[in-house]
């Protein structure tokens, strides 16, 4: 057992957060379970980044104080990780006292020791960046080098950190610690970006031009820089400088992992290295910079408006598809680019197909031959053991997937074992058995496809919490042990025979995609459509955000899904007289639901009808039977009416809204 300390970057609270965002959110989550259920001492974090000229100018064009502009904006990134069941220890904002009473000590400290100087500075300031340029950093005359917008021209006394005598040391490091900067390809960018000059950093904006800071303690007529500010949260929250200095700060510190995007390369392998240095404190273990997320080949950015939501993703895939997808989809490193469509064909293939279909046969067999128990295993033959090998071998493959950050690689391995026993299925044909009254075979075959479900959601818990426990309470597992991933003795234990089964809903129900009339019938995201309505955003967010009491908003609607459906099939549910159980057709889907208008409605009146149902609700069971969904019905007194359409001859499936 050791420790584990893992951050993302501290983001701008003023943007929305978007799938880049969520995706090194969820990357930082996913390694921190999987440390955690390695019995690593785990500690996670995340947090925004508060201060800077572009949060000052956004409160001011709200009329509000800078503070009370972060306080509002802050719950953007809150709510969502929340949403996607972020497991972060810790959550800070830089504008917290204790993380500026960290930076105050800092800056103190190197400016007691001459690491920190006054000078007067001419330069190009590039306000979206909130950085300076000198002349030969600019392109094309005064745009600039990373955003490619104009810079203003800036004469005035600042502050500066000492960095450039830091360069040939800072050279050294990055070459005796192979790993530091990860991949490795990076490393070399920034060995690229030394064999320049490097400059002393300034470390101050004055305040007659930007207030919305952390006073330097030596000069009040100063702030500090934001990045130099936001950097310093990877050790202001575990306690540096302050009482817990002794514990997190010595625990962690030297174990940490930052995990941020390629944007941000410079200032964590350049300056945060530097400072680091200057207060004779360890370097991090690894700094690792992965790729963009692209639409089309641009990278996605609220300037360049074309993110994509993660709150649309979520509604239309859930929480944990979103998660699997996102992690899967990028090779931590390259640049990935993002389509519905490429979702759409991951989720269908990898999780309702080849994960949720394996459990559908496995489960519906146990059902129909033993009685919802787990099978008892007899003598495993080689095709048996094969399987059973081929899921043993994916334990050691998603640890090193793990310790490489190549995700990605370990999603595929466990998706191999599921490809296997699909396979499996088919040589060893357990239809078959039951047909030949081969009750032996039978339960050995069902046992080990069962167990290379176990091996795998244990694998895929770190990804996908929520769906891996239903699926491990399908296994028989009680949803304590569900939840639990012990990846010592995955492979030394075995499934119980005899434990009781669950029969669920499919996991992972296929997302059909409909190539005719795509246009009015494909359930885009209308939520999104709005959003790219011209109105000007900040204007149009205050307004949400003032939502009186009672009421929601247009975005909060769309998360229902209301759709027509077509019932097929309808009968009454045994022993009620009050539920009928329904087969309906929702576009190319067939699902079942159950409702209680058994004495409203006989189950001959219901079958041919075209009715409005939810059709994003999480399955239930209603007296032991499931039901995916809920028609729409209003009821007065004694009576009760279907909500229908209007002449009644709309097809199944059409998105009602
Ligand atoms: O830079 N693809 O914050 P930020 C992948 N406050 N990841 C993306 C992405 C994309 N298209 N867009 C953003 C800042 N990210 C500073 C950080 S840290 C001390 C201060 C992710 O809100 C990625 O991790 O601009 C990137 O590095 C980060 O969001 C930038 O977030
Ligand atoms: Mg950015």
């Amino acid at each position: 057992m050791s420790n584990f300390y893992v951050t993302t970057p501290i983001y701008y609270v003023n943007d929305k957060p978007h799938i880049g965002h969520s995706y090194t959110t969820i990357l930082g989550d996913i390694l921190a379970r999987y440390h955690r259920a390695m019995g690593d001492d785990t500690f996670f974090l995340t947090g925004t980044d508060e201060h800077g000229q572009k949060v000052q100018k956004a409160a001011e064009a709200r009329s509000l104080t800078p503070l009370e502009h972060c306080d509002d904006t802050v719950k953007r990134f809150q709510e969502l990780w929340e949403r996607l069941g972020i497991s972060n220890d810790d959550f800070v904002r830089t504008t917290q006292e204790r993380h500026k009473k960290v930076v105050r000590a800092i800056l103190q400290d190197l400016f007691e020791r001459d690491l920190i100087y006054k000078k007067e500075y001419k330069g190009h300031y590039c306000v979206p960046c909130e950085r300076f340029f000198t002349d030969k950093d600019l392109v094309e005359g005064n745009l600039c080098p990373d955003c490619g917008r104009p810079t203003n021209e800036l004469c005035e006394s600042n502050y500066f950190f000492r960095m450039g005598q830091y360069r040939d040391w800072l050279v050294d490091y990055i070459q005796t610690h192979p790993g530091f900067i990860l991949p490795d390809f990076r490393a070399n960018e920034t060995l690229g970006f030394l064999k320049k000059d490097l400059e002393d950093l300034c470390i101050s904006r004055p305040k007659s031009r930007l207030s919305w800071g952390i006073e330097l303690p030596f000069d009040t007529d100063y702030v500090c820089y934001v990045w130099f500010d936001a950097l310093i949260n990877y050790i202001s929250t575990i306690g540096y400088c302050g009482e817990e200095e002794n514990t997190k700060f010595a625990k962690y510190w030297e174990e940490c992992l930052h995990l941020i995007g390629k944007d941000i390369l410079t200032t964590h392998t350049v300056y945060w290295p530097t400072m680091l240095h200057a207060m004779n404190l360890p370097m991090p273990k690894h700094i690792f910079a992965h790729g963009w997320w692209l639409t089309g080949n641009a990278k996605m950015s609220k300037s360049a408006g074309n993110v994509v939501n993660p709150m649309d993703m979520i509604g239309k895939f859930g929480v944990d598809s979103f998660r699997y997808c996102l992690t899967a989809g990028m090779v931590p490193g390259q640049d990935a680019s993002f389509t519905e469509e490429s979702f759409i064909l991951r989720y269908n293939t990898d999780l309702a197909n080849d994960l949720g279909n394996m459990l559908s046969r496995v489960v519906k067999m146990s059902f129909k031959y033993f009685n919802g128990l787990v099978p008892p295993c007899d003598t495993l033959e080689d095709i048996d053991k094969e399987l059973l090998a081929e899921a043993e071998k994916a334990i050691p493959a998603v640890m090193d997937a793990v310790r490489n950050i190549r995700l990605d690689k370990g999603l595929d391995a466990v998706m191999n074992v599921m490809r296997a026993a699909n396979r499996y299925m088919e040589k060893t044909a357990p239809w078959t058995l039951a047909k030949n009254g081969e009750t032996k075979r039978l339960a050995t075959v069902l046992y080990t496809a069962a167990e290379s479900l176990r091996i795998s959601s244990a694998l895929l818990l770190p990804v996908m919490p929520g769906k891996m426990k239903e699926l491990r309470m399908a296994l028989g597992f009680s949803a304590e042990e569900a939840v639990k991933a012990d990846y010592e003795t995955l492979a030394s234990t075995r499934l119980v025979s005899g434990s009781a089964m669950v029969d669920i809903a499919p996991l992972f129900p296929r997302i059909m995609v409909e190539k005719e009339d795509s246009a009015c019938n494909k359930k885009q995201p209308k939520a999104a459509k709005q959003e790219k309505a011209p109105a000007p955003a900040v204007e149009k967010k205050a307004k949400e955000e003032e939502m009186p009491v009672g009421l929601i908003s247009v975005d909060d609607f769309f998360k229902t899904e209301l759709k027509t459906a077509e019932v097929l099939e309808a009968e009454k549910v045994e022993n009620s007289d009050k539920l009928l159980r329904m087969q309906i057709k929702v576009g190319e889907e067939v699902r079942q639901i159950v409702s209680g208008i058994a004495q409203y409605y006989t189950p001959q009146e219901m079958v041919g009808k075209t009715i409005v149902i939810v059709a994003n609700l999480k399955p239930a069971k209603i007296r032991g039977v499931v039901s995916n969904g809920m028609l729409l019905a209003a009821k007065d007194g004694d009576t009760l009416k279907l909500v229908t359409i209007d002449g009644g001859s709309f097809k199944s499936g059409i998105p009602v809204g």
